[in-house]
């Protein structure tokens, strides 16, 4: 690994219309930022991100994230622009890669190709049919002359359609050479990073363009591109886990977090969300359920379940409706309509339909224990903290309040009043004779 990586981040992000700094807005559960740290950490041991605009916010939640990440502060005021971002970083390797932290969808092999071969300077460009916005790569005779930024163009270079993609592989002792030679002699006044392609080409070194990928090299900007930008990111999350064995049914219609791992066979019907760090070996989730930072092994959910951060849920069958959050549940069914949260129920239980685990007094979260066993009747709140020991029957409707010994029946509830003929006399119904 003898390249460093410079990833700049300073930039504002104005068009993104937020206070959210721009690069820790996320893609896929990740933010922005993170993706092009992780396609540089594949790549180099020296990783510097560059930062000025909420900088202490955008370094803590690194920090909180990786080791052993550089970061360099931007004097923005006055020297303002990317030039201006790499004055006075110094990089350990010889050779130095600079990225977007707005690129978050560069991959691991367009970075290689940037970085192999013996040119002085490795630029990334595209084609583009539209190359509105980018600054334009001057090559005559097949040769890069210049990059000239869009507001610096002559009408006849604003028709140029190859592009600079923003990424570059540059020997470190001519970037540490050239940075302090640029000037802000431009339309927008800034110190452009760009303006090294001619220094090198000037100077008779050797400048080879790298024809890169569109997909990969834009730039997310706005919340429009946000959005392109995470179906793309869907997209191969997707493909990667369908080649790995996930089934997946109508996979336009799933979403999946980047940080999710599957294992064994794993079938995701449509409309199903995996969000956060979940983990799925051989589990069933059926339509339009959401599985959120969970471990799920041999069980099977919804339609329409929801199980929510931190639940472990082993040889388990969850129906529609039910809600589970901070719970572990082995060997359990739960078929319709309850809540189990910050619960514990073991092997053999039976949740029935409108249980609920009233886990919360308005000031504090309980725990509910329930052993093996169990048949816990339709309708039934568990007022926790409570403990139901293995081998309990708890009748239909019951408020249990207390702990329930093994083997016992929990009952509680009001006996059943009829009044003959009351129908008729309340409603005065035609039929009462
Ligand atoms: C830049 C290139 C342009 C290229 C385009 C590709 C320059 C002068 N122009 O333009 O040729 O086609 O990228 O996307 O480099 N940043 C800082 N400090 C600053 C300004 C920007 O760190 O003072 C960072 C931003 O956070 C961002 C990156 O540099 O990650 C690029 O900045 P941006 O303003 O998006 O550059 P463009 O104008 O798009
Ligand atoms: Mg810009």
């Amino acid at each position: 690994m003898s390249i460093s990586v410079v990833i700049l981040a300073a930039g504002q992000g104005t068009r993104m219309k937020s206070t959210k700094p721009k690069v820790l807005h996320e893609i896929s559960g990740k933010p922005m930022l993170f993706h092009a740290i992780d396609a540089a950490k594949e790549i180099s041991d020296d990783i510097v991100v560059v930062l000025y605009h909420q900088a202490e916010r955008i370094q803590q939640m690194i920090e909180s994230a990786y080791v052993g990440i550089r970061f360099h502060m931007q004097d923005a005021r006055q020297f303002p622009g990317t030039g201006g971002a790499m004055k006075g970083v110094k990089t350990k390797h010889e050779r130095t890669l600079i990225l977007n932290g707005d690129m978050p969808l560069v991959t691991k092999t367009s970075l290689e190709a940037l970085t192999a071969g013996d040119a002085d300077i490795n630029m990334s460009v595209i084609t583009l049919d539209d190359p509105n916005g980018y600054g334009r790569v001057v090559i005559e005779e097949g040769k890069v002359k210049e990059i000239v930024e869009q507001k610096d163009c002559t009408p006849e270079q604003l028709k140029i359609q190859t592009v600079n993609a923003g990424i570059y592989a540059v020997n470190t002792a001519l970037l540490e050479r050239y940075i302090p030679l640029l000037d802000n002699n431009n339309a927008q006044k800034e110190y452009y990073l760009t303006d090294i392609i001619k220094m090198a080409v000037d100077e008779g070194r050797k400048v080879h363009p790298v024809y890169v990928e569109e997909e990969e090299f834009k730039g997310v900007n706005s919340k429009l591109d946000l959005a392109h930008a995470e179906e793309i990111m869907q997209r191969r999350i997707k493909e990667a886990l369908m080649m790995q064995g996930v089934v997946m049914r109508l996979p336009d219609t799933i979403y999946i977090d980047c940080r999710a791992t599957f294992e064994g066979e794993c079938i995701l019907e449509n409309g199903v969300s995996i969000i956060g760090e979940s983990r799925l070996v051989n589990a069933h989730i059926k339509t339009n359920s959401v599985v959120e930072d969970s471990y799920i092994e041999d069980s099977d959910i919804g339609p329409m379940g929801r199980i929510r951060p931190q639940s472990i849920l082993k040889n388990t069958h969850i129906g529609n409706f039910v809600e589970v959050k901070k719970s572990t549940l082995t060997g359990v069914k739960a078929g319709h309509l309850a809540y189990i949260g910050d619960a514990s129920v073991d092997e053999g239980s039976n949740i029935g339909a409108g249980v609920i685990t009233c886990n919360y007094d308005g000031k504090n979260k309980y725990q509910t224990v329930i052993g093996k066993n169990v048949f816990v009747g339709s309708d039934t709140q568990l007022v926790a903290p409570v403990t139901i020991e293995d081998d309990v029957l708890i009748a239909a409707g019951s408020t249990v309040n207390k702990d329930v010994e093994k083997g016992a029946l929990a009952i509680s509830r009001t006996p059943l009043k009829t009044v003959k003929n009351f129908f008729y006399k309340f409603f005065g119904a035609p039929s009462c004779k």
